[in-house]
């Protein structure tokens, strides 16, 4: 582990009464495990919103498959952006909508990119794109 540094940090009490609450409410330890990841989420969104680094996202999708088109259009988008998906997984969730996560890695820009792509086509009914890093440098 990297050498730890303390510092004080001055809030408002009502804010650090929310911040405690919230604290209790997600289960962490204690505020400096709660700032760190702050800290760490804040660093990382700023990465991908630089549109610069090496990135990992999972896409989240459920979709109609009856959909006209729908289909292979997924498929057609997978295989333009194939050496960016390192591995996917489609579950059948009722007779006709499917759940599928697409494991992506590359530069955020073009992830970004990609899961637009896949989230517009007609019949998805929701995406999501969630977007970390290997935590290089965020100890
Ligand atoms: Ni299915």
């Amino acid at each position: 582990m990297a050498k730890l540094t303390r510092f004080g940090v001055s809030m408002d009490a009502g804010l650090l009464s929310a911040f405690d609450d919230l604290i209790e409410r997600k289960g962490y330890a204690n505020r400096s495990e709660a700032l760190r990841d702050l800290v760490r989420g804040a660093l990382v969104e700023t990465q991908w919103g630089a549109g610069g680094g090496q990135m990992v996202g999972a896409l989240c999708i459920v979709y109609d498959h009856h959909t006209p088109d729908l289909s292979s259009r997924l498929t057609h988008e997978q295989h333009d952006y194939q050496k960016y998906i390192i591995s996917s997984m489609h579950v059948h969730l009722d007779a006709s909508n499917c759940l599928e996560v697409v494991v992506l890695r590359g530069p955020a820009r073009t992830l970004q990119t990609l899961a637009d792509r896949i989230v517009a086509i007609r019949g998805v009914k929701h995406g999501r794109l969630i977007m970390t890093t290997t935590g290089e440098g965020l100890a």
